[in-house]
């Protein structure tokens, strides 16, 4: 019988490291804990921002934006950073419903408990990488139930290049559109990003500061008043039991 999280093939971008075998009780223990720790975090705060970097690499230049959004953002706005989308599967039709895993139903959750999303995205070969592009698509399913639909998301970016990922930008925001969420108009192009941050990983460049902070206030604003969470959808439970079950 195949299970949630279970008899997937190794997900694209998923680190030796991070273990790419069986998954086993210490991993659904994990997601288990990791979903509380989140949603104490979101209930002891007026408003949440699910930040999502679309790169996987060490030391992206785009987690690095969303940590400058984080500490730039007005008291009584928690980030929720989401940094799994290597653990992700290629998305399948054939793995949807029952077979679908666990970290799907966790990326979905933490979406919607989230009021608002803030994506920061690189740009490969002109448009947004195939790894958050599938991220997005397992988000939008099943077809009319996106975790999106409504949400208010923001896109911004940082390249090494001129353009600062201001293409994948627009693209991310045409993707979003397109399943239902409420996107600012205002993006963030970060041009010659190695220009913007220290050594230390901390930004440097009052002007895109400003402008960050700007876009997260406008973000909020986007958000509205608060709205009690929604709670933990019952089919990401039943796919962290049935997944602690299949590991002990
Ligand atoms: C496959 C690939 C394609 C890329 N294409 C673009 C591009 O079209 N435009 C651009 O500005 N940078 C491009 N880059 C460079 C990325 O902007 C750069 O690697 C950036 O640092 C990635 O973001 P990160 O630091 O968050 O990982 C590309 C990089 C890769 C690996």
């Amino acid at each position: 019988m195949r299970v949630p999280g279970r008899d997937q093939p190794p997900p694209a971008g998923h680190s030796a490291t991070e273990g790419t075998g069986p998954r086993t009780a210490g991993r659904a223990h994990e997601l288990a804990r990791r979903s509380s720790d989140t949603i104490g975090d979101i209930e002891s705060s007026r408003r949440t921002i699910l930040g999502v970097s679309g790169s996987l690499r060490q030391g992206s230049f785009n987690a690095l934006l969303l940590r400058a959004a984080e500490s730039l953002a007005p008291a009584g706005v928690a980030f929720d950073h989401y940094d799994e989308l290597g653990r992700l599967p290629h998305f399948s039709q054939d793995i949807e419903g029952d077979l679908t895993p666990a970290v799907v139903y966790e990326f979905r959750d933490r979406i919607r408990r989230a009021d608002c999303v803030l994506i920061s995205t690189p740009e490969y070969n002109g448009s947004l990488p195939g790894t958050l592009k599938n991220a997005l698509d397992w988000a939008s399913r099943p077809a009319g139930e996106s975790a999106f639909k409504d949400k208010p998301v923001a896109a911004i970016g940082a390249s090494p290049g001129r353009h600062g990922a201001a293409r994948a930008q627009t693209d991310v925001r045409a993707v979003l559109s397109a399943m239902g969420a409420e996107t600012l108009e205002t993006e963030l192009p970060v041009p010659r990003v190695r220009e913007k941050f220290d050594d230390a990983g901390a930004l440097q460049d009052e002007e895109i500061g400003r402008r960050l902070t700007e876009l997260v206030g406008a973000l909020i604003a986007l958000a509205g008043e608060p709205a009690p969470p929604p709670p933990e959808s019952a089919e990401y439970s039943v796919a962290c039991q049935r997944l602690a079950a299949t590991a002990d």
